[in-house]
């Protein structure tokens, strides 16, 4: 166990690039609909009542710990709540997800957003962190806090929930410049206040989520968002901890969402890890990239995914073994627990298997 050695966890080494004595994994969305435990605990609790209640919260934490042999947890909470401190009304429908039901289709709700304090607007989360910490603390796992990134979070404000196309975002994007400025440092103000509060909590490593960056292509991104990215990664530099910079399908501009900022970039499957880290750059540490649908495949075909990822990680320091986006409601508990194990298996002797 790493708190009764010297060396501090295999997470947090891998954060910084430095060597560690296997490779750390967790998953994204590790706490979650597949399993029985977070189910029976949503029977009872609606979202919204989770995330603002620190003992439900911290329980739910907990829970894949328990489970499995992972190397980091991360705090049970939602990107979107923060959208409620600047005016905006969230709710989390059963069967369809997050909607939010007063969408900015103006300039002049962009106005009228407000700014607090996350100390305010997140009490709960931040609450949720001091009480987890301590637990984590005593079994040498590291504890991860996270915000969506600003153009994820902006999709979700004026689209009013999920979409396909974006096309409400990019038309305000496109034909309100000035707004859409607003709107992007109204939402790194929020982000980066929740981060260093969250910092100040107690957790080890900041994770920024921009799941959606990948609806746009590279020319938007480089104009309207990697800006905002990089104002907002240069505030998170001076809280000290490490930084994950996570998307979703924006491999053709990989360089360009590094390069806006981050310790770790997080990849998804679309390219294999070894091309992603080139295109990422060598003095950077990467986090995936597993497809979470091979969960559902059979053992050999699983085993065959995952042992080409550690090959072309090649055993170098600074990668941290994660799914390449969530993982999925039904996903099968047993094929979690083989993947967990198999990963320390396979790079505690620095042998990979041939598969
Ligand atoms: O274990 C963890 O990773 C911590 C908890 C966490 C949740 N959401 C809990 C959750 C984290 C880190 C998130 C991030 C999040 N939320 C993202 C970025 C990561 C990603 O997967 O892209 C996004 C885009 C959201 C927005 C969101 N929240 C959606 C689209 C949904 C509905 C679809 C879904 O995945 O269930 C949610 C609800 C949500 N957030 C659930 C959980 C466990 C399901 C709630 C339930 O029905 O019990």
């Amino acid at each position: 166990m790493p708190a009764s050695t010297q060396r501090p966890p295999r997470f947090l080494q891998a954060c910084r690039g430095e060597a560690a004595d296997r490779t750390p994994i967790w998953l994204m969305r590790q706490a979650g609909r597949y399993m029985a435990e977070y189910r029976a605990l949503r029977a009872k609790h609606s979202m919204l009542e989770v995330i603002r209640t620190p003992e439900l919260a911290a329980e739910i934490t907990l829970q894949p710990i328990n489970a499995f042999d992972l190397d980091a947890a991360i705090i049970f909470s939602d990107i979107l709540p923060p959208l409620t401190g600047m005016g905006l009304d969230l709710e989390f429908v059963k069967g369809h997800g997050p909607r939010l039901n007063n969408p900015i289709r103006s300039t002049y709700a962009i106005d009228v957003l407000a700014t607090p304090p996350a100390a305010e607007s997140m009490g709960g989360t931040l609450d949720a962190i001091r009480l987890v910490k301590p637990e984590l603390e005593a079994r040498g796992v590291p504890l991860i806090g996270f915000a969506g990134a600003p153009f994820t979070l902006a999709s979700y404000a004026i689209e009013g929930g999920g979409s396909k196309t974006y096309a409400q975002t990019k038309t305000m994007m496109y034909t309100e410049p000035a707004a859409w400025k607003r709107l992007m440092n109204k939402l790194v103000t929020v982000v980066a206040d929740l981060l260093a509060e969250q910092a100040r909590a107690g957790v080890d490593v900041l994770q920024v989520f921009d799941s959606w960056a990948g609806a746009l292509g590279r020319l938007d991104y480089i104009r309207y968002v990697q800006p905002y990215n990089r104002v907002l990664y240069q505030r998170l530099e001076k809280i000290g901890l490490p930084v994950i910079n996570f998307s979703t399908g924006t491999a053709a501009y990989l360089d360009a969402v590094a390069e806006a900022g981050g310790d770790v970039v997080g990849v998804d499957w679309r390219l294999p890890l070894d091309a992603a880290w080139s295109r990422i750059g060598p003095g950077r540490a990467i986090m995936g990239n597993l497809d979470p649908v091979t969960l559902f495949a059979p053992w050999r075909e699983l085993r065959h995914h995952v042992a080409d990822v550690l090959q072309r990680a090649a055993g170098r320091p600074g990668h941290i073994f994660n799914l390449g986006h969530g993982i999925l409601p039904e996903t099968p508990v047993d094929a979690v627990r083989r993947l967990v194990d198999y990963v320390h298996e396979q790079t505690a002797v620095g042998a990979v298997e041939e598969v």
